[in-house]
């Protein structure tokens, strides 16, 4: 059967403008799909047009823009796809939903809770398809574990505990600001590990247990200024979070523990989590993204014990569409399937989570742990 064209915008060509075009390749070759996404046009800063420019042939886009504005007025575009800094989320994806658009946007959904609001509120009044990029949801194993919760198998769940670690911005030389360290300057990013970092397992936190009632966090900014990327003769207050560590009840009554910083040397993209249950557990290292480990309390006494799955066989998530049982895949993986998820959604009229709706539960989480860091007191999750 024919498949329906879908004309991709992609707004932004650095790191995720990459995984996102290969998740276009890639989607048609390994998943049975309805649409097929054509790589119409990318979209960059004009300062970044000598990067556009490559980019776009690399990875075959057949057109450019340079006006974020441009892109969402060409009648020849189904879809905006946001991988911009966090600070661009709101106004494009606003223009977006209102030109018609299916608009797909990067994490976090936005610089705050209230932009996301306005954000969720544009998407559900246009009724336009959305979905916020929370991708590690799309890691088998995660699946796996989703799966194994939903089964009933952990039983009532009493603890989450996440860890978000990286150790990049240690030096105080490294620069705040500019084309690619953008992250350091709140302007851009709206917050540093917790909307960047913990945005993500939080996502994952709410998706797995449930809803997050309140929270209380502190925050710490280890390098207070730092020189500006553009001009490293001006020197800046840092105000950003580098790290964050938070403690979270969920409206269910278990309890959580969030870990994030830039300072833990020697880490440098280690997201894990462990689930503790009435009747097992679950554990997470992105490390090892191939490996769930699993606790079953119901084993027989003399074989109990945390058994390591190996999350590559064909009934496992997202695995039959790949290679063979012990092929392992990888980062880029997990966007296929978060695009697939979306693809096959469209195709059945059902809206793949997360929607920016969820978008904004995460977000009003990091808003809530922001302000619980300043004034020092348990803090309510809005809505
Ligand atoms: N899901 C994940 O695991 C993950 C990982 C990294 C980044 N992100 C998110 O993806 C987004 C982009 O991050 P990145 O690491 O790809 O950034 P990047 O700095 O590598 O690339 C940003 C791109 O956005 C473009 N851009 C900037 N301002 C623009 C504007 N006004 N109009 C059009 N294009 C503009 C730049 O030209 C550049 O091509 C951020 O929101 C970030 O939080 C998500």
């Amino acid at each position: 059967m024919a498949k329906k064209k879908l004309n991709i915008g992609l707004m932004g060509c650095g790191f995720m403008g990459r995984t996102h075009s290969n998740a276009y390749c890639k989607v048609g070759k390994f998943f049975d799909l309805g649409y097929e996404p054509v790589l119409k046009a990318a979209c960059a800063r004009i300062e970044d047009k000598d990067k556009l420019e490559p980019f776009a042939e690399n990875w075959g886009w057949q057109s450019t823009e340079t006006d974020w504005r441009k892109m969402v007025e060409r009648d020849d575009i189904d879809v905006i796809d946001i991988v911009a800094p966090n600070n661009t989320h709101h106004d494009i994806a606003i223009a977006a939903a209102k030109a018609g658009k299916i608009v797909l946007c990067e994490k976090p959904l936005a610089m705050n809770s209230a932009q996301g609001l306005e954000m969720a509120e544009a998407v559900e009044a246009a009724g336009v398809a959305n979905m916020i990029w929370f991708n590690y949801r799309r890691v088998p194993a995660i699946t796996l574990a989703k799966q194994l919760i939903d089964e009933g198998r952990l039983g009532r769940i009493f603890h989450y505990r996440a860890k978000y670690l990286q150790d990049w911005t240690i030096s105080a030389d490294v620069p705040q600001g500019g084309q690619t360290l953008w992250r350091l300057d709140a302007a851009v990013a709206g917050s540093g590990v917790t909307g960047d970092l913990l945005a993500h397992s939080i996502d994952t936190a709410i998706w797995l247990i449930g809803g997050v009632d309140k929270v209380t966090a502190m925050t710490e900014t280890f390098i207070k200024e730092r020189a500006t990327q553009d001009d490293p003769s001006v020197r800046k207050p840092v105000l950003i979070d580098d790290a964050c560590a938070f403690l979270a009840k969920f409206k269910n009554g278990a309890l959580a523990t969030f870990e994030s910083t830039r300072y833990a040397r020697g880490r440098k993209n280690q997201n894990t989590f462990e689930v503790n249950g009435e009747k097992g557990s679950v554990c997470f290292d992105l490390e090892d993204p191939h490996q769930l480990q699993y606790y079953d309390h119901s084993d027989d006494a003399h074989v109990v014990g945390w058994r390591t799955i190996l999350v590559t066989d064909s009934h496992h998530p997202y695995m039959k569409q790949w290679w063979v049982p012990g092929c392992t895949i990888g980062y880029e993986h997990t966007f296929v399937h978060a695009l697939a998820d979306f693809l096959k959604g469209l195709e059945t009229g059902t809206f793949t989570t997360p929607t920016f709706r969820e978008g904004l539960e995460t977000q009003r989480v990091c808003d809530a742990a922001l302000k619980s860091a300043k004034t020092e007191a348990w803090e309510k999750v809005e809505g």
